[in-house]
């Protein structure tokens, strides 16, 4: 094996762990699957009103299949007043009308099932839209009454009841309670909502509510959904008493948690991190449990599938422990900086604490809620987690190393043995979108922070299908919810199909290639010699070298499968990944 011509690291400094073996248990579907998360309001346009439905899902659904994902995850399009993207449910057993009815989510699955794609939904238990009919009864219920006891309703503090009932914060921005009025308009009890005032928390103590998403997991079940990705799956339960949290919320969109694991954080890890009283409470495992049993009764490997911000990964291992969910979002890979120890570091904890419960890792770099890598990675000032970026942010990434690192990240992971979840529009090389009008934005957090934090509007703008169409495809009319960037007509779907190096075409040939050489199964082994900015390691008979330096590294001599950049003789550039069969 060749060494890497960096020598300010002894291969000493970057000794690591030793091989993981990773998907244990059997050969479900989802232990290896490539799923491709599907934003509704943003993937295609039939009716031409400018925001996302199902029919148009449905019309672009081979586009997904020749990309040779295995599932996809549809973000959430039931009946919602949208004060939330959809993550503000009013009716969980319904389409809402701006995105079609629920013969288009029949016809949009039977197509995804005739491709050979599975069909993951959301579900959003954690909190209802504050129009659904529950909430609507509850506020016009007595206090103490049955309706009120579906939601988490409290008298104030201090004197008239005017001080929030503890000093919980909204994810969003503000306070996490909102005060009622009494029918005869004098100031009422207060509700709790970790989100938007439009988002209502559930009580999950109240066998009422858990019988009901029972009842909802059966309906969709029944119409043969393949799995649920459960939002907020951290947050069901809170502390008995809704004490006050000793360190207030701040920073981070889901809590702050999910942190990278530098040597630093490490050492923290090592004893658990505080747990505020709403997330990650011992009491959610048992709903899961119950939900597995309902699942179990089905057939066909139904999955469910955690957003859970909680760290470190041996405690988010918990929400997969094999009677309860199957798979958990990896959010302290998503967090992880593009710097050899860090990722190396984090993939061997991944495996390590997923595989110690018999589930598989899942990677993840980008989604509905965070800055798309093709920006994040090559940022210039911190970025917490939510805060987004915009026309005044400061520390703009540097676009032409923001896509080459997002190449690079994005082979990287599509090697890694697990299951990958890829945003629409990551295989475009879409970057975030900074300069969205301020009176263009929808994210509540823009909102309730006073533009203090910009929000998740900007990896949310629709995608582009065909260069020279209205709205570059996205719908009939030209309409689109969001404004999209002049730039992105050479970023446009057709725009890339068949070229050579497109990002298109790398994220497709890596997918050919994972799928030919089963890169989701097996175990990886570190190489060792290279210096510690570069991930080497093999899985099966694929040999993956990432480097996130900046010295070109020698190649060991051998076959390239694929590469994130093009190669000249056998360096690896900086900030280049190569997959490789090795020679001898
Ligand atoms: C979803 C967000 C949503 C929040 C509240 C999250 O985890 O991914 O988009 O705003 O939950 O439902």
């Amino acid at each position: 094996m060749t060494i890497a011509d960096d020598t300010s690291q002894t291969p000493e400094q970057v000794a690591d762990p030793a091989p993981v073996a990773t998907t244990p248990g059997g050969d479900e579907w989802w232990r290896s699957a490539v799923i491709y998360q599907i934003y509704p309001r943003s993937f295609a346009d039939a009716n031409g009103d400018g925001m996302g439905d199902l029919a148009g899902i449905t019309a672009r659904l081979t586009a997904l299949a020749e990309l040779g994902v295995d599932a996809i995850w549809l973000s959430p399009f039931y009946r919602s007043p949208q004060r939330d993207g959809g993550y503000d449910v009013s009716d969980y057993c319904d389409v809402d009308p701006i995105f079609g009815t629920l013969e288009d989510f029949g016809r949009l699955q039977e197509r995804a099932h005739e491709l050979g794609l599975r069909v993951i939904v959301d579900l959003v238990p954690n909190h209802t839209s504050s129009e659904h009919a529950w909430f609507e009864e509850a506020l016009a219920a007595p206090e103490g009454s049955r309706e009120r006891a579906r939601y988490i309703f409290r008298d104030g503090r201090g004197e008239n009841g005017d001080v929030p009932p503890n000093n919980w914060e909204s994810v969003f921005g503000g306070r996490a309670w909102t005060r009622t009025a009494r029918p005869d308009g004098s100031p009422g009890q207060w509700y709790l909502h970790l989100f938007d005032e439009s988002q209502p928390d559930l009580d999950w103590s109240n066998p009422e509510v858990r019988a009901e998403f029972v009842r909802i997991l059966r309906f969709w079940l029944d119409r043969g959904v393949d799995g649920f990705r459960v939002d907020v799956a951290h947050g069901l339960v809170k502390e008995e008493g809704l004490p006050d949290y000793a360190k207030p919320l701040t920073g981070g969109s889901m809590g702050g948690a999910g942190v990278p694991l530098t040597p630093e954080i490490e050492a923290e890890a090592a004893q658990e991190p505080p747990t505020p009283p709403y997330w990650g409470q011992e009491g959610v495992h048992e709903i899961y449990r119950e939900w597995r049993r309902v699942l179990d009764e089905y057939e066909g490997d139904r999955m469910l599938v955690a957003e859970a911000w909680v760290d470190p990964l041996p405690k988010l291992a918990k929400w997969v422990r094999p009677d309860e969910m199957d798979q958990a979002f990896n959010f302290a890979y998503l967090e992880t900086p593009w710097e050899g120890p860090a990722l190396r570091r984090v993939i061997a904890d991944s495996l390590s604490a997923f595989g110690a419960v018999g589930a598989p890792s899942t990677w993840v770099l980008s989604n509905h809620d965070v800055v798309r890598h093709a920006s994040r990675l090559a940022l210039t000032a911190e970025n917490p987690q939510g805060a987004g970026i915009g026309p005044n942010s400061d520390g703009k990434p540097i676009p032409d190393l923001g896509i080459r690192r997002a190449r690079a990240a994005s082979l990287l992971m599509l090697a890694l043995p697990g299951s990958a979840y890829v945003y629409q529009g990551e295989d475009l090389g879409l970057p975030e979108v900074i300069d969205l009008p301020d009176e263009a934005r929808q994210d509540p957090t823009w909102y309730r922070t006073g533009g203090e934090r910009y929000g998740r509007d900007g990896c949310r703008v629709p995608i582009p299908w065909e260069a020279s169409a209205p709205a570059y495809g996205f719908s009939p009319t030209g309409r689109t919810w969001l404004p999209q960037p002049e730039e992105w007509a050479e970023l446009a779907r057709d725009a890339q199909q068949g070229v050579p190096g497109s990002t298109l075409e790398l994220y497709r040939r890596a997918l050919e290639l994972r799928r030919e050489h089963g890169l989701g199964r097996g175990a990886i082994e570190w190489l060792p010699g290279y210096s510690e900015q570069v991930v080497a390691l093999v899985v099966g008979e694929v040999t993956v070298v990432a480097n996130t330096g900046e010295t070109p590294v020698e190649l060991p001599a051998g076959e390239v499968l694929l590469s994130s950049e093009p190669l000249s003789e056998a360096a690896l550039p900086a900030d280049t990944t190569v997959w490789l069969r090795v020679s001898g």
